[in-house]
């Protein structure tokens, strides 16, 4: 052969194994040249109980479909074995890239994989998916500084704390009584750790008094975020610790669903009014939020879930076109097999004063939305 024709065999040999590499790894959900119409996105939420999924889902696909992708949305009624068979479903039919936001956080290693084998990155929606290798990128809140913002309204609400972090008037020493939320959610371990950090010292100073002496995550989770769960909890509390006569004075609450149903238990055991506890959130729950604006619940953690789609959308449409999302942080997120390239959003605390100017003039709830205590 001649030295030519060596060379033209050569460098098809070398185009053939770049083709063939092109297609390897994460980034490489889209093959060259597809079109977004000839690209799903696979969106695994677990629930549509709590508003927040059904708006992360919404927002998730009218970004995508904006771009004109095509987006399998599913809702697993937080049921496990639902949630696999979905993404399972997701994978058989060929979707590019899956967004996954889920209901067991170590449930998920054999689709997983089953999505590696196929060559489709895997985005962690919201909450880490743990125990496997095969998660590309996460998008989230920084989860740590929502428990800090929890404990934060809990001890602002008492007056221990003044908004700008000062010491506040209040001394106490004052019951309060800790929740968490579902076990096999990482997020419930990183609310739950941000908040003990912030509250220790004023326990350990007596300012306050865990009267049940409930203070380890797994005696305070409630599973599956469950509200009615919430709500059994608290009226075993108030039989068992507050029998006596003594009143609770705040309660940590991680979730809005959980306020509610704290709040439930508290008023039907007579709490009303100036001695009803603080009891504090997270996720601007509209049924909250005017809890909230009514001075029932004291606080929530708003995580503006339109930015959290956008991010996920962005993370996305990297991996469609064989880029690398860009992450802002790469060490908090260790998932038990590796650290998982993360991008987290910053959150807010609203109390009362906050609704109009964070929740209503941002065009989150209308101001009738509030009033009404219902979206839409
Ligand atoms: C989310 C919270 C939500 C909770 C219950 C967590 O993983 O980060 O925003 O309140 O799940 O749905």
């Amino acid at each position: 052969m001649n030295r030519k024709i060596l060379a033209a065999l050569g460098s098809a040999v070398l185009a053939l194994s770049m083709a063939a590499c092109s297609g390897e790894g994460a980034g490489s959900g889209g093959n060259d040249g597809d079109k977004p119409a000839d690209l799903t996105i696979g969106v695994s939420m677990p629930t549509q109980t709590s508003e927040r999924w059904i708006a992360d889902g919404n927002s998730v696909k009218e970004k995508l479909e904006a771009k004109g992708y095509k987006v399998d949305l599913q809702y697993a009624g937080d049921d496990i074995p639902t949630q696999s068979q979905q993404v399972d479903q997701m994978i058989t039919r060929g979707a590019d890239v899956l967004i996954i936001a889920a209901i067991d956080g170590t449930a998920l290693s054999g689709q997983l994989q089953a999505a590696a084998d196929a060559k489709i990155p895997v985005i962690a929606y919201d909450r880490l998916i743990r125990d496997s290798p095969n998660v590309d990128f996460y998008v989230s809140f920084d989860n740590f500084k929502v428990g800090v913002a929890q404990a934060t309204a809990l001890l602002v609400g008492l007056g221990v704390q003044t908004k700008d972090g000062a010491k506040g008037e209040a001394k106490g020493p004052f019951n309060v009584e800790l929740f968490a939320g579902s076990l096999d959610d990482n997020n419930a371990h990183f609310f739950f750790n941000g908040a003990m950090e912030t509250l220790k010292p004023f326990i350990d100073d007596g300012t306050l008094k865990v009267k049940s002496g409930q203070t380890a995550i797994d005696k305070v989770a409630i599973l599956r975020w469950q509200q009615e769960g919430a709500q059994k909890r608290m009226e075993d509390l108030l039989t068992s610790s507050y029998n006596d006569g003594t009143k609770v004075d705040g309660v940590l609450s991680p979730y809005d669903g959980l306020s509610r149903g704290i709040i439930t238990a508290l008023q039907n055991a007579g709490y009303r009014g100036a001695e009803f506890p603080v009891v504090t959130g997270q996720d601007a729950e509209i049924a909250s939020v005017k809890l909230i604006d009514d001075g029932v619940q004291s606080s929530t953690i708003f995580k503006d879930t339109r930015l959290l789609a956008e991010q996920a959308v962005i993370a996305g449409e990297a991996f469609l076109t064989d880029k690398t999302p860009q992450a802002n942080d790469t060490e908090t997120y260790n998932n038990g097999v590796k650290v998982v390239p993360s991008y987290l959003l910053p959150v807010q605390t609203v109390y009362k004063d906050d609704i109009k100017p964070v929740l209503i003039d941002s065009g989150y709830f209308t101001a009738e939305e509030v009033a009404a205590g219902q979206a839409g």
